[in-house]
């Protein structure tokens, strides 16, 4: 076989704004994916370059990409339409948009509801069933969590809350910086009407009060995790008057004993049920993705101790260097078929 062609696809303005080359967060991974004999380039998205991008990328063997779904003001319908093509002209990609559609939105946390890292989620196909519905989900808490279909960074994520003997609703946005706001039932509802907008469901979790354990990162690749992150102080953590900004995060390897048990969950149960629930095969997997997870009780064992916040399958980054050997495999095993 021909050397493999490998695209490392980020966002920026053009190619001399960034390259996979240089950049701090993909440089080990592109170095290493060359060390092991594949060729790599380097392709910098956003929007106004995708027809340009169109015949060039069906020249590659796979194309791995890092662009965030809202990403400078773009979300990734333009990008998705022109991975699908590429995709249909043999080029392995990762994450297929077919994927991201069954894991890598909100919704998955509705679909995999009933499964042992379920909670209670609900899902509003439209502005007047949120209407109806939402104010009953209260019934068992003074706050809920309510998600834009896709996302990132805690963009239309919020924390909202029922004030005790009072009126209307408290709203944090995850958001780094915001701050808590006190609207009217009548506002409350007109500020969410437009994330129905694009004919995209709304998503309701419940409040996990557990937030105070700490965030763990699964990292995958394909079926086999390939590494942790864990972050103590994360959006919407509770906090006094004296806002407290997210901690940073610490990565572990595949191996750490401190989260052995979740590797276990996830390798011998819960990837199986997640593939099953919402019909993903083992090769449609994405090449790299995470799984966010609350600790609920640090001293309690499988099954509740975690419960899942969200997957990440658009723009895993940064990730574990335990990653990097894993991440060179999977695309060498995809690539050549095996
Ligand atoms: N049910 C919940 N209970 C408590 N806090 C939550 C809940 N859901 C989300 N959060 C907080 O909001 C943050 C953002 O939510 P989430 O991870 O679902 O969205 P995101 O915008 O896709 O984030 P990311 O950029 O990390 O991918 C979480 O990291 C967590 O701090
Ligand atoms: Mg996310």
């Amino acid at each position: 076989m021909m050397t493999p062609t490998i695209g490392m696809m980020i966002s920026g303005q053009d190619d001399l704004a960034r390259s996979v080359f240089t950049d701090e967060k993909y440089r080990a991974l592109a170095e290493a994916l060359g060390a092991d004999g594949l060729r790599v380039e380097s392709i910098v998205y956003n929007n106004a370059r995708a027809e340009a991008l169109r015949a060039p990328l069906q020249h590659l063997d796979a194309l791995l990409v890092w662009v965030n779904p809202l990403e400078n003001g773009e979300d990734r319908r333009v990008l998705d339409a022109l991975l699908l093509e590429v995709s249909r002209a043999g080029v392995m990609v990762s994450t297929h948009p077919d994927t991201i559609q069954r894991i890598g939105t909100k919704r998955v946390l509705y679909e995999t509801r009933e499964m042992d890292w379920g909670s209670d989620v609900e899902l509003y196909p439209d502005f007047s069933d949120f209407v109806t519905r939402f104010a009953d989900s209260f019934a068992g808490s003074h706050s809920r969590v309510l998600k834009r279909f896709r996302g990132d960074g805690g963009n239309g994520i919020y924390k909202v809350s029922q004030v005790p003997g009072e009126d209307g609703l408290s709203v944090l946005h995850a958001h780094r910086g915001a701050e808590v706001e006190h609207l009217s039932a009548e506002a409350f509802y007109a500020r969410f009407e437009n994330l129905f907008a694009q004919g995209q469901p709304l998503i309701n979790q419940a409040w996990n009060a557990n937030i105070t354990n700490g965030m763990v990162r699964c990292y995958l690749c394909g079926d086999r995790v390939a590494g942790f992150g864990y972050q103590e102080i994360i959006a919407l953590y509770p906090s006094g008057a004296v806002p407290v900004m997210p901690s940073r995060r610490h990565y572990y390897s595949a191996q750490c004993g401190l989260f052995s048990d979740l590797k276990r969950l996830m390798e011998e149960r819960w990837v199986g049920q997640l593939m099953q629930r919402c019909g993903v095969e083992a090769d449609a997997l994405p090449v790299l993705w995470d799984a966010d997870f609350f600790i609920d009780d640090p001293y309690s064992r499988y099954p509740d101790k975690y419960t899942l916040c969200e997957i990440n399958v658009s723009c895993v980054s940064p990730f574990p260097d335990s990653a990097i050997p894993e991440i060179g495999r999977e695309v060498r095993r995809r690539v050549s078929g095996i």
